[in-house]
């Protein structure tokens, strides 16, 4: 959710902002700006509203050799997309960019309103009016007065501001959005994700909330807003450039759905033991005896990371027999007052690690005793470092809005844990043994599908398109992976797509049956096979224009078309299943020429409420 760049050195800080901002367009998208300050401070402000290839336009026609500078690339929270609501906004002699929503922005707007007049809707700018306030004109160290105006504010933000009386400083801060600074040689750059430093530095220092630091182009003095001095800890950046790059796709979701053979063998690497059929995950830093003792197990997460628990949560209960397993929507469950039994353990499940929801369950789970497990993809994010323990799915970079393979990954990371917690209670290796070995195939399977069906799929894209509606269908696992397909396909087609278990379908979605709609029918041969059978015909029976997905080479049912997947997986299927919804929604896509990447009012990393 916004994204924000910095750079202290001596080089041209325009051409490091705009790679920055592009490089982090995928948290937000409506609009963007940078500001730069030469040696005397004079200050080169250019915003517009749109996508950062705009305001490249506009830098362009107004180059700089300023090597100073900070920008921001916006998700809109307060005021529309625009080029006035756009950042860095500007008060006195400051100028800040602010990624976050400063809840308390209307009291404090209404008592500096008499010393400052406001050009924008946006909390950000009072924050910006706040910190000028104290700066008092530089007769005030720029950081003691961002710690001052810090201390009035309630909610989230990661910022950086700089002066014009001293451009050669920026200071940043956060609570609850990530700041990354990136030591380069005789350059400091700032950037809220670490994707922004590849290609200038590996080495890093992530803030913590509560975290201000002072940033010149060879130092970093970091305090708290407490003003205690905190040393800081440069941690070297683990992702390579080409991870970040589409490397030929012509746009990064079909890269990332491509690439699951690889992010899911990355997930399973060292953690499957195909000799004695059992699996490790030393993350979690659960003991046997820990593991045994659990009781309940609570998945949280939000979009494809609540489905990927939902889905897991199926196959857990298969192989588990004394455990209950509560899947929860983090935006939910952070406002419900939940019983939470005794020997509970929570799963935190996000690719990003920074959705606000999600931490907020995670705070709150930890504060009444429960131990808390992250199953993340972002290294170093605020959700990894928080959990109690965790596994990181190394599924690399997922640049693209929709997620794709960090859904597969999440899923197979959280059913090896239960199957570790299976294992430490003593079930037999026989139950356990057959996960564990499609466990193991699935990447290869994964292989030999994309290998085999992305044209048929293209076909089919191109023969629903049109359409404005769309269900999806499953039963039992193939639930959460429809769940998870329908919210692929509206997240980046605009198809409006709901899913329903099949056995629902007479409990009231069958009356929507008509030619607006297609029903995605996702048919696994598993011992409901035949029951599910029963609700393709009932949408037949009313006129229903059926696609279904099937592993079964007897399926021959009348439908409108098939996809016929072949497989040797007989408990994971589903899960192969969902990567032809994944191509599917793709396809549908680029078929009606929408944004694939980056989907209206979306953004990757919701960082907000
Ligand atoms: O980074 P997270 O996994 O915590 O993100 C959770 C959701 O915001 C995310 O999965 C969202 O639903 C995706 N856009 C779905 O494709």
């Amino acid at each position: 959710m916004c994204g924000i760049v910095g750079y202290v050195g001596k080089k041209n800080a325009q051409d490091f902002l705009i790679s920055g901002l592009k490089r982090l367009e995928y948290r937000g998208y409506d609009s963007a700006g940078i500001v730069t300050f030469d040696a005397k401070g004079k200050a080169t402000l250019l915003r517009s509203k749109g996508k950062i290839s705009d305001l490249e336009t506009k830098v362009a026609k107004n180059k700089r050799t300023d090597t100073v500078g900070i920008g921001h690339t916006r998700w809109a929270t307060h005021g529309e997309p625009s080029e006035r609501n756009a950042h860095p906004h500007k008060a006195g002699k400051i100028y800040l960019v602010h990624n976050g929503i400063i809840e308390n922005y209307k009291e404090l707007k209404s008592k500096l309103e008499k010393f400052h007049t406001f050009a924008s809707d946006t909390d950000s700018e009072v924050l910006a009016a706040l910190i000028n306030h104290f700066y008092l004109d530089g007769e005030y160290p720029l950081s003691n007065a961002v710690v001052q105006a810090l201390k009035l504010v309630h909610g989230t933000y990661g910022i950086a501001v700089v002066s014009e009386l001293k451009p050669t400083e920026v200071v940043v801060a956060r609570s609850g959005s990530p700041l990354v600074i990136g030591i380069g040689h005789g350059e400091t750059l700032i950037a809220s994700d670490a994707s922004a430093l590849l290609g200038h530095t590996k080495k890093a220092i992530y803030l913590n909330d509560g975290e201000v630091a002072s940033i010149t182009a060879d130092s970093v003095e970091i305090k708290t807003l407490d003003s205690q001095p905190v040393s800081a800890k440069v941690e070297t950046i683990k992702t390579d450039l080409a991870a970040i790059q589409k490397g030929g796709y012509d746009h990064f979701l079909l890269k990332e759905i491509m690439e699951q053979p690889a992010s899911l063998t990355e997930t399973l690497r060292g953690r499957i033991n195909l000799i004695e059929k059992t699996v490790h995950l030393g993350g979690p830093n659960l003991s046997d005896k820990e593991l045994k003792s659990i009781k309940h197990l609570i998945i949280v997460g939000c979009g494809t990371a609540y489905h990927a628990g939902m889905l897991a949560s199926y196959y857990i209960e298969q192989f588990t027999n004394d455990i209950t397993i509560e899947p929860v929507m983090a935006s939910e469950y952070r406002y419900r007052h939940a019983h939470i039994p005794d020997h509970t353990v929570a799963l935190i499940v996000s690719q990003s690690g920074e959705t606000a929801d999600t931490l907020a369950c995670l705070r709150d789970l930890k504060s009444q005793g429960v131990k808390t497990i992250g199953i993340v993809n972002a290294i170093g994010s605020t959700i990894a470092r928080e959990v109690d323990g965790g596994t990181y799915i190394h599924a690399g970079p997922e640049i693209s809005v929709a997620s794709t393979k960090a859904f597969t990954s999440q899923a197979v990371a959280m059913i090896m844990f239960g199957l570790t917690i299976a294992e430490a209670k003593g079930i037999k290796n026989s139950f356990i043994a057959p996960y564990v070995e499609e466990i193991a195939a699935l990447p290869n399977e994964i292989d030999n599908l994309l290998q085999t069906l992305p044209d048929t799929i293209k076909a089919l894209a191109e023969k629903y398109k049109s359409y404005d509606h769309a269900i999806y269908l499953g039963r039992d696992v193939s639930y959460p992976a429809a769940l998870e397909g329908a919210l692929k396909l509206k997240e980046i087609s605009y198809i409006d797509a709901n899913a329903y278990p099949t056995g629902e379908l007479k409990h009231g979605p069958l009356a929507l049956i008509d030619d607006r709609f297609f029903e995605f029918v996702l048919l696994p041969k598993d011992n409901l096979y035949d029951k599910s059978i029963s609700g393709v015909q009932e949408v037949l029976a009313r006129g229903g224009h059926v696609v279904v997905i099937t592993n079964s080479a007897e399926f021959s049912l009348p439908v409108d078309n098939v996809i016929k997947i072949t497989t040797s997986l007989k408990l994971l299927a589903p899960i192969l299943m969902n990567l032809v919804s994944q191509l599917f929604a793709y396809y549908i896509t680029t078929a009606k020429g929408f944004n694939v990447d980056q989907p209206r009012n979306l953004a990757k990393s919701v960082t907000v409420e």
